[in-house]
């Protein structure tokens, strides 16, 4: 360490750190622009000037290097006098007042140059005008020439699309030829609009800072669990197929489950679908978890034993995953299941065709290698019986197994079946007599499912009912989408209003629909209109419309209007002690990784009530020092998603093969590569500006 003095305070400086590193981490502020922690400095707007005794003139303290002795000042009466001038200079070419909250007007307000130079600012207008890019505008009647954004994009990420064009009073920053940045080499890792201090660039989409990790980092930020998605992604691209799958397992123990059955709410606000099409996330989960060498386990620490136990009742993805982490926090954790086989809604509702069951009962038997005992064919009535066998906490995790009624006459013909009760049949191989017409009823995952479940257990014609038009169906589109190749029909606008018997067949009498005003859900109602009945003749007709809980009565948990059981929404915990739920049963229909995060959520709380911390991620994969070169690939923004392959059609009737595909490793490798890297700006220093706005 090196001592010197700054402003007549004793500071210390590490070898190789300049005077105003030095005299920052001191807390000792000078102004400064152009410079930024984490890119070379190069000393061009001089607004850091210093003086130094036995040093002639006025040093940028950017790029002095602090040594030994040295006896600085940064706030004398010529210093002050200079920054002024600099500033007049720099807004002399500025169109109006400084964008509002940057760090050119903050520093300009410490500085003081607004009151000693109230005409300093030119009136905008004649302007050039902003170009609008993907993600940013870029406004370079607005750039005061710091260079940050063209030393980060070409000596940090090595990407040089951007640069310093012409010279003298005709430099500007731009692109070679002014092409567009995504012709120019871009990669759209946003670090530029980061670093610049003007507004000069600057985001399309304005953001409060509380959601600045939620608009920059959408992806991990909309995962349920919190999977670190860039990470993995990067991990990918980089080859390192086993660091990925163990950061997937940080956070969630069923990633197969995940990498083929995921509803993969990330990819519908990838950033990269804003310029060409998302990143194919879940196919990426699929391609590393199936090669899982199994290195992870050598990294599982069990915690010793507690003597404390904990029951889970329900073996979907919300039982399983809190067992998963109540035994590795070294509780006795028994889970049972209703069912002849665990897996919840994942075994008995998820067709085949999209979730293998040897892929699901792999992962189980994970859950159980630890420890974790599930007794299946084990149905529970009463929470008293639990406690009563020395459970010391419960896990109410039952689903919403019951399917919601469509409330019209003739729904209680024995042909017309619930949707959930029809692929639970089909999933344990039990007799569903399903053929001919079938008409299934809703327009959400579950409707497709059972559309495109009855196609494949001897249904001659699948039509799907629903009452609003395909933009407002509720489903994936990828799955309508699958349902219209494998043959499903769809009648759009399209309401049940009776159901009558016409022989061996039904008789549908629906009610035309047309979208009204928007409901709570966003959508546009449907509306009937008046005289547009019409017939539909059917062999079956299967209801998907929504399933409730059916948590027994027995088990006496305060349930609401919509027989969801009421829990702490921040603990899981129930109003009666030692009783924690989640999962379906609390929060309604929901998907595989919003019940796993309910999990995680139980397993963190059940295990503070049983004495332990309450931590339960676990770190597989060490931090990487942080990096931020990207280098430039040309046509990177063009480059298409990989496509996933798939079954084709004409192999799919008559069985449950899976139909969607793995990538080749070749594919996932170019898909891995596609990311935009979102996370590297949430990594870049912040600029020291002045300790607070308001003139020295
Ligand atoms: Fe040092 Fe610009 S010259 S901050």
């Amino acid at each position: 360490m090196m001592k010197l003095t700054i402003d007549g305070k004793a500071v210390e400086a590490r070898a190789g750190e300049t005077v105003l590193e030095a005299a920052l981490r001191a807390g000792i502020y000078i102004p400064n622009l152009c410079y930024h922690p984490d890119i070379p400095p190069i000393g061009a707007c001089r607004l850091c000037v210093v003086e130094i005794d036995g040093v002639r003139g006025v040093p940028a303290s950017c790029t002095t290097l602090a040594r030994d002795g040295m006896v600085v000042r940064t706030d004398t009466g010529r210093l002050r006098e200079l920054r002024k001038n600099i500033l007049w200079l720099i807004f002399s070419g500025y169109p109006g007042a400084p964008e509002r909250a940057s760090q050119l007007e903050k520093v300009a307000d410490w500085v003081g140059a607004k009151d000693l130079l109230p005409g300093f600012v030119r009136k905008a207008g004649g302007t050039p005008a902003a170009v609008e890019e993907p993600f940013i505008i870029r406004d370079l009647d607005k750039c005061i020439l710091c260079g940050r954004c063209v030393r980060m994009c070409r000596d940090v990420r090595k990407t040089g699309a951007i640069g310093l064009i012409n010279r003298g009073v005709k430099a500007v920053i731009g692109t070679g030829g002014g092409k567009p940045l995504k012709d120019a080499g871009c990669k759209f890792c946003l670090a530029c609009v980061e670093v610049c201090p003007s507004g000069a660039l600057r985001d399309r989409t304005g953001f409060e800072e509380k959601d600045r990790e939620k608009e920059l980092l959408p992806c991990s930020s909309t995962c349920p669990a919190g999977i670190d998605i860039p990470r993995y992604v990067r991990l990918i691209a980089e080859g390192r197929y086993q660091d990925a799958l163990e950061v997937i397992r940080e956070k969630v123990p069923f990633p197969l489950a995940l990498g083929y059955a995921c509803n993969h709410a990330c990819e519908e606000v990838c950033r990269r679908g804003r310029l060409n099409a998302p990143m194919s996330v879940k196919a990426l989960k699929r391609f590393v978890a199936e090669r899982d060498s199994g290195r992870w386990r050598s990294k599982l620490a069990i915690a010793p034993d507690t003597g404390r136990k904990a029951a889970v009742v329900g073996s979907g993805p919300a039982g399983l995953t809190a067992a998963w982490y109540l035994r590795l926090a070294g509780h006795a954790v028994t889970v049972f299941e209703a069912l002849s086989e665990p897996g919840g809604m994942m075994r008995s509702a998820i067709p085949a065709y999209r979730l293998p069951r040897n892929i699901l009962k792999k992962e189980i038997s994970e859950i159980e290698r630890i420890g974790v005992r599930i007794e299946t064919g084990a149905r529970v009535e009463s929470l008293d019986g639990l406690f009563d066998k020395g459970f010391d906490a419960v896990f109410v995790a039952t689903g919403a197994p019951a399917g919601s009624k469509m409330g019209v006459p003739g729904e209680d013909d024995p042909r017309v079946l619930d949707g959930i009760n029809f692929l639970q049949a089909v999933s344990f191989g039990h007799k569903t007599d399903i053929r001919g017409e079938v008409l299934v009823v809703g327009g959400g995952n579950v409707a497709m499912d059972v559309a495109r479940t009855a196609l494949r257990s001897g249904a001659g014609k699948v039509t799907v009912l629903y009452r609003r038009t395909r933009g407002e169906m509720p489903a994936l589109r990828e799955e309508v989408d699958e349902a219209v190749k494998e043959g499903v029909k769809f009648s759009f606008l399209t309401a049940p209003e009776r159901i009558v018997q016409a022989g061996k067949k039904l008789n549908v009498e629906c009610v035309r629909m047309e979208l009204g005003e928007p409901d709570a859900s966003g959508r546009r109602r449907p509306v009937p209109v008046k005289g547009g009945n019409t017939f539909i003749k059917a062999d079956r007709v299967i209801t998907a419309i929504g399933q409730v809980p059916a948590v027994p009565a027995g088990f006496a948990l305060a349930t609401d209007n919509k027989s969801r059981v009421v829990a702490d929404a921040a603990t899981t915990a129930c109003a009666r002690k030692g009783v924690f739920a989640g999962g379906d049963a609390v929060s309604g229909p929901a998907s595989i990784i919003e019940a796993i995060q309910a999990g995680r959520k139980a397993a963190s709380a059940m295990d503070r009530y049983l004495g332990g911390t309450g931590v339960i991620d676990r770190e597989f994969v060490a931090p990487e020092a942080a990096g931020g070169c990207i280098m430039r690939e040309e046509g990177f923004c063009g480059r298409e998603r990989a496509a996933i392959p798939e079954l084709p059609v004409s192999k799919r009737r008559g069985n449950f093969d899976m139909v969607e595909c793995a990538y080749q490793e070749k594919d996932a490798l170019r898909e891995a590569g596609r990311c935009l890297r979102c996370e590297l700006r949430l990594k870049i220093s912040k600029a020291p500006e002045p300790p607070s706005s308001g003139k020295k």
